[in-house]
């Protein structure tokens, strides 16, 4: 049941009381004993009822992100908003906000609904109420048959959705959900992937939502913030995020098979990729750069397999068939350098056997540039 086939009254059982926006001002950690921090300077503007996703590799801060705004890490330097309160020194309690952690944190001796209903006895909520809210949230859940099981005796999705139970029937004005899906096999992932997110639209809920999986980032987000070392290094739509990454990290973090880099350097007033055609650089690129070298990045979208002796010399290493499409990767030597490029075969119909030698050409219109010296992106 999703929430607008319910009668106004059953919704209101379950609809947040108030959908806020949330702002990390600067927001910095460091942890006891730790000289660097874990977030470092952090500032996000999160949309009244926006879905959020923090995206990074193990260690970048997301989770220090998370338990900052929720109350259950200190504030170092900065600040941080719920609507018009700063909560940055405000108790977890007093922050309405509810969180979903990757391990689930079930009590095992309860039942799926005393678990679903556990922070309303809490907070003395009457019984009548409190099953009220229960069925209506496991009904929305697809729980109503389990109510009566405890967590063993259910699948990991089941108990993933309990856990999401829990902290939806709070109400709370902010959703906070740390690799909830990571314990569960690909295929579920995916769907539950899609019923998180149709969860949010129909709730309408603020939500901030941590992954180390960029699939999940971008499939889920109304925009990505992506981190590295506790560093914000850009925030925007999925797509723009694919099309216009900010820097290295980004370009390559961000989409699979990932973008490949090869060093260029500065000849006149193109980039010179060894064995292949230069690339030329408009006048604000060149006035971009903090030196003589480019990064020349580019996906497998961007890249054809020629025959061999025409283009960059590259060996063949490995075909990868995914069904709908394949790639090849194809080892490149450029003087001096050697990269991995991945080349998407469009039609399928190429004939080449690992092993084989091949030439590359890059399509220059569809090359993303970057200084050698940053990693910035230059200007398009
Ligand atoms: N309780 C802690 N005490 C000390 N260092 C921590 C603690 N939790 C996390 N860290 C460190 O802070 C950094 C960010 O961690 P975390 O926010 O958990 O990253 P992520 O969730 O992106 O994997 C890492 O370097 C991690 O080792
Ligand atoms: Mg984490």
């Amino acid at each position: 049941m999703s929430i607008d086939n319910m009668t106004d009254e059953v919704a209101a059982l379950i609809e947040p009381t108030g959908v806020d926006a949330v702002s990390f001002r600067g927001a910095t950690r460091y942890y006891p004993k730790s000289d660097v921090a874990a977030l470092d300077g952090f500032d996000l503007e999160v949309s009244a009822g926006e879905f959020m996703v923090l995206v990074g590799p193990s260690g970048s801060g997301k989770s220090t992100a998370l338990r900052m705004l929720a109350g259950l890490e200190g504030v170092d330097a900065g600040s941080i908003h719920i609507g018009d309160v700063d909560v940055t020194h405000l108790p977890p309690i007093q922050r309405d906000i509810a969180m979903v952690f990757q391990d689930y944190a079930l009590y095992p001796h309860m039942t799926v609904a005393e678990n679903i209903g556990f922070h309303l006895k809490v907070a003395k909520v009457s019984r009548a109420e409190i099953t009220a809210r229960v069925n209506v949230t496991a009904e929305m859940l697809g729980l109503t048959p389990y109510l009566g099981r405890r967590p063993a005796a259910l699948s990991g999705g089941q108990r993933q959705r309990v856990a999401m139970g829990r902290a939806i029937i709070r109400r709370p004005k902010v959703f906070l959900m740390d690799e909830p899906l990571s314990n569960l096999d690909a295929k579920l992932r995916t769907q539950t992937r899609n019923e998180i997110a149709r969860l949010q639209r129909d709730l309408g809920i603020t939500t901030i939502y941590v992954t180390h999986d960029q699939v999940e980032a971008m499939t889920m987000g109304d925009r990505v913030a992506v981190l590295r070392d506790g560093a914000l290094q850009q925030c925007d739509r999925p797509k723009r995020l694919y099309q216009r990454p900010a820097n290295t990290f980004v370009a390559t973090f961000m989409g699979t098979p990932s973008m490949a880099l090869l060093d260029a350097h500065l000849d006149g007033e193109a980039a010179a990729l060894p064995g292949h055609a230069p690339i030329a650089l408009t006048r604000e690129q060149r006035a971009a750069l903090t030196g003589g070298h480019v990064i020349v990045g580019v996906r497998p979208d961007a890249v054809s397999v020629v025959p061999a002796g025409q283009g960059i010399p590259g060996t063949v290493e490995v075909i990868e068939e995914l069904g709908n499409e394949s790639f090849l990767y194809v080892r490149a030597e450029l003087a001096g350098q050697s990269a991995t490029i991945a080349v998407q075969d469009r039609d399928g119909v190429m004939e080449i056997a690992p092993g084989a030698m091949v030439g590359l050409r890059v399509s220059p219109d569809m090359v993303h540039l970057f200084d050698g010296g940053t990693g910035l992106r230059l200007p398009d």
